[in-house]
């Protein structure tokens, strides 16, 4: 079967896209083999996958320099999902290639419509992408909500000009995902802690990946 790639990618920093990936990552593991690919020279997924004791369940590998989406595929024809960890960069090759390379992309994005403004070349990006490769799917997640606090009308229209589809699935703002990362581990492996935070995680996962 084909490995199944999905990207995480905004070129906005600290947006939560080593948050989102290495979490995905673990959620896909539970179901088949997955690797999750560090395209960022700051190195943040394999270094987390280094904390602590416990093996983080999935395999993390790091590219750095230029590579293209068959070599991709090739090398890790024998993963049933792929993770790409994107740097907060468009004008990287890895960002630009992550996009021709995936059959998924998600775009963390912080609920302020600020954040989103920075993204805004992203949209176009991904047209440019569709040129090649035709069936890409693209979906913002929400990131770091607050509890109580709705999405602004300010963010629903600067999400509506975004024009990519959101997922109803969202991240809460949660000290568990800071934990995690500090602990080598994924929400899944933290018990009650994490029991929300993987639920959430579990929802992006059977609302745009698992068939
Ligand atoms: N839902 C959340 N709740 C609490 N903390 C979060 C959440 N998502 C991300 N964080 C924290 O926010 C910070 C930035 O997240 P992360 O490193 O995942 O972003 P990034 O987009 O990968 O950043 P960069 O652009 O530098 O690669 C981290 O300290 C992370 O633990
Ligand atoms: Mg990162």
């Amino acid at each position: 079967m084909a490995t199944q790639v999905t990207a995480v990618i905004n070129q906005k920093g600290g947006a939560g896209k080593t948050t989102l990936a290495m979490n995905l990552a673990a959620g896909l593991a539970r179901r088949a083999p997955t690797v999750v690919i560090d395209l960022d020279p700051q190195g943040s997924s394999l270094q987390w996958a280094s904390q602590g004791s416990a093996p983080f369940p999935a395999t993390v590998k790091q590219i750095n320099g230029r590579w293209d989406a068959r070599t991709l595929h090739q090398n890790y024809r024998a993963y049933r999902h792929m993770v790409l960890d994107c740097p907060p960069s468009l004008d990287s090759h890895a960002s630009l290639q992550a996009l021709r390379a995936c059959d998924l992309a998600l775009i963390p994005v912080l609920p302020s419509p600020v954040d989103l403004w920075a993204s805004l070349r992203l949209p176009r990006e991904i047209e440019e992408a569709r040129k090649d490769n035709a069936n890409l799917r693209a979906y913002m997640v929400l990131n770091q909500l607050e509890p109580k606090s709705a999405i602004s009308a300010a963010m629903h229209d600067a999400l509506a000009e975004f024009g990519v589809p959101v997922l109803n699935a969202a991240m809460r703002r949660r000290a568990a995902y800071r934990s995690a990362a500090l602990e080598g581990v994924s929400v899944y492996q933290m018990g009650s802690r994490g029991a929300p935070a993987a639920a959430e995680i579990e929802a992006i996962i059977n609302e745009v990946i698992a068939s």
